[in-house]
């Protein structure tokens, strides 16, 4: 429903013409003699807030209330129906030439409507509808304090039935020409109490953090996305879009459910970003659903992306993947040089014979290159990413997956030597290039703030963030060189994701969190609730390298994954990718061939997607339609519960039977004491048909729906 405090206009509501001091023309004809009274005793009151415009969205669902307050501060605010999401919270800037928030006019302000359908080369859906109002305000700061000619800016809000964005746009003007941003001082006062999930931001192991479930009074520096739920069963969570030449955005916890900004410095910490007017800052976005799974279905991060710039990406291929990688990470092989080297030419060969008998298209080998021997992490200035070791004959290799249908993927880890990478990034995509390597997988390993810059070679080597503005500018500078070639990015250790892939279609997939090789080394592993809070939170920001498939449940030392086999199987349809590793060992599948079918069945590229059923933290199913194809799949993982999840198969097409292939917990099943407890049976069904799914504990279940008529 709309509210029609600002006009009549279902679809966008402006208020009055605002004059700083008035009162908002349709306050006074809501409220009579009585009101008028009232508002009139409140003007002598400093604190009042004016309504200056408000906008709400489409179906009326959501609105924003922009107002001015006391001294000319700006602040905004966002209702579902009459229920307030976010309290007034602040807008503004801390600029290295004074504070922006005091002092400031709306000089204009226009709204306009948005409705379009547009296609992605790849995705979780093929049809993406962007249907937004948007409001526009332009302020002008009042002549104050010595300052003779008042900075400008405009704040745009697009407002979607499920949730909204918005952003400052810097115009060009004489008052501002190198906009140096020391902080936003953008706020989000959550207007009812909470809970949390959220992983800390500016700690050492950047985004590879367990989520933390707590009230939203005790969140502390949080990065984003970072996922609320209201106490009365409002989901909401706060990001980021279209992360282009800034600073990524953290959230610091300030009183009374208030999450203000907290912007990743630069590297002498006197500016986060230093811009050129004109500029826009990214997009804030807040998704609001009643639903946790609203959240996973939203297309709005994507859709406050500028389309694509590189034009067709019709080569790069959604697919499956294997790789010298899991030993690795066992530490059966090594990065380095040696007895025990992983990227030979005759083990790399095995993986070719596996990945082509099996229908797999990529073979990711790490440490082909000079550089890993020794402490890597800490002399990335040694690896050299233009040649492959002696034992590593990477264009016979080429020739010899060529023949068979596969292609190498590539490797670049940098351990955080940024510019050294630089410097030989067209040389390194060219190598790649003539090989057929068309997607590589980029590295970040060190610790959070410990990126090495240097400007010029043999100058100094200055420290930078991971999600900081240079980085992001960096990131972009990798997508360029690579999209010229032809060749789609996989980052580790990246930037946060912010719908970037919409412009980038060749930024494919990135890590950004805890993946499974957690679960290989780490004490302890990843817990079972980990993927039922990852969708809800970081899958927010786009897709994720999660490297499923560990069919051995096993990890370095025998140590086990807390998760049951059925649950592997499902992670390929839970946790989006377009590309997606075959992560375990060729041996290990050899000892699961029922297990095995479904990773060789299960496809990457998706027409449709919908959020079944889901909890953040507990539970989640999905249900996806395979893109150019009649199938469907569904894959459902739970927590430390055993749960039984009971779904509608509507979304299979009417009128048509399928048959069910079904890899399911045993009855006896639970992560720890029987995780290979597993079943693999076919079931004929339609979509009038409800379906129960019984999850172990750790456990999950994939299911491929093949029409039979
Ligand atoms: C961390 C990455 O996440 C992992 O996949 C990779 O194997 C190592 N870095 C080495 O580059
Ligand atoms: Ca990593």
């Amino acid at each position: 429903m709309h509210d029609p405090t600002c006009g009549g206009d279902a679809r966008t509501l402006p208020c009055a013409p605002a004059t700083p001091g008035a009162f908002p023309r349709n306050a006074a004809r809501r409220t009579g003699l009585r009101g008028l009274f009232i508002l009139l005793f409140a003007a002598t009151l400093p604190a009042q807030a004016e309504t200056l415009a408000r906008v709400a969205s489409p179906g009326g669902t959501l609105a924003v209330t922009l107002e001015s307050q006391h001294e000319g501060r700006l602040a905004y605010r966002i209702d579902r129906g009459s229920r307030p999401v976010i309290a007034p919270s602040r807008l503004g800037f801390l600029l290295g030439d004074g504070r922006l928030e005091r002092n400031l006019e709306l000089v204009g302000q226009s709204t306009r409507s948005f409705d379009e359908t547009w296609e992605q080369p790849w995705g979780e859906r093929r049809l993406v509808r962007n249907h937004y109002n948007e409001l526009r305000a332009s302020f002008a700061e009042k002549p104050h304090g010595g300052r003779e000619q008042g900075r400008r800016f405009d704040v745009v809000f697009r407002v979607y039935d499920d949730g909204i964005g918005f952003r400052y746009e810097f115009p060009r003007q004489p008052a501002l020409d190198e906009v140096r941003i020391r902080q936003e001082l953008t706020e989000f006062a959550v207007a009812r109490p909470a809970t949390a999930w959220w992983i800390p931001a500016f700690e050492w192991n950047r985004e590879e953090y367990l989520y933390a479930r707590t009230p939203l009074s005790e969140v502390g520096t949080a990065q984003t996305p970072i996922t609320l739920r209201s106490d009365d069963g409002l989901h909401i969570s706060i990001h980021e879009a279209a992360l282009v030449d800034y600073a990524g955005m953290n959230l610091a916890r300030g009183g009374d459910g208030v999450l203000r900004a907290a912007l990743t410095p630069g590297n002498d910490h006197s500016a986060a970003v230093v811009r050129t007017a004109p500029f826009n800052t990214p997009w804030r976005t807040i998704l609001v659903g009643g639903r946790a799974g609203d959240l996973a279905e939203s297309s709005l991060m994507l859709n406050l992306n500028e389309p694509n710039r590189i034009g067709d990406v019709s080569w790069f291929k959604p697919a499956k993947y294997v790789g010298v990688w899991w030993s690795l990470h066992l530490d059966e092989e090594t990065w380095g040089t040696g007895p025990r080297h992983g990227a030979t030419t005759a083990n790399t060969k095995r993986y070719i014979d596996f990945a082509a008998a099996n229908g797999f298209r990529g073979v990711l080998v790490e440490g082909w290159n000079p550089g890993w021997d020794g402490d890597w992490f800490a002399n990335g200035w040694n690896f050299d990413f233009t040649r492959p070791t002696a034992d590593f004959d990477l264009e016979g290799l080429a020739a010899y997956g060529a023949e068979r249908g596969v292609h190498l993927i590539g490797h670049h880890e940098t351990a955080c030597a940024v510019s050294h990478y630089e410097r030989q990034l067209p040389a390194a995509l060219d190598l790649y290039a003539r090989n057929g390597v068309d997607v590589v997988k980029t590295g970040y390993v060190c610790d959070a703030g410990d990126i090495q810059r240097q400007d010029k070679a043999g100058g100094p080597v200055i420290r930078e963030w991971h999600e900081g503005q240079w980085m992001s500018n960096h990131h972009v500078r990798v997508l360029e060189a690579a999209a010229k070639r032809h060749i789609a990015i996989n980052s580790h250790e990246p930037i946060k994701g912010t719908g970037l892939h919409r412009t980038w279609p060749n930024w494919v997939s990135r890590e950004g969190a805890r993946g499974m090789e957690f679960n290989a080394w780490a004490t302890p592993p990843n817990p079972p609730e980990h993927e039922a809070n990852l969708v809800f939170t970081r899958m927010l920001a786009g897709p994720m390298d999660f490297t499923p498939g560990i069919v051995s449940l096993k990890g370095r030392g025998g140590q086990q994954i807390e998760s049951t086999l059925a649950k592997q199987l499902a992670l390929y349809v839970v946790i989006y990718s377009p590309i997606q590793m075959v992560a375990d060992l060729p041996e290990h599948y050899a000892e699961h061939p029922d297990a095995f079918q479904f990773i060789k069945d299960v496809a990457v590229d998706w027409e449709e997607s919908h959020v079944l059923a889901g909890e953040v933290g507990d539970h989640v199913t999905f249900a996806r339609k395979v893109r150019g194809g009649d199938e469907w799949f569904l894959g459902s993982v739970t927590d430390e519960e055993a749960r039984i999840v009971e779904v509608p198969l509507s979304f299979l097409d009417p009128g048509r039977r399928y048959r069910a292939e079904i890899y399911r917990d045993g009855d006896r099943a639970h992560w720890k004491t029987a995780p290979f407890e597993f079943v693999r049976e076919t079931r004929e069904v339609r979509s009038s048909d409800r379906y129960t799914l019984k999850l172990a504990a750790g456990g999950g279940q994939a299911i491929r729906f093949v029409p039979v008529d």
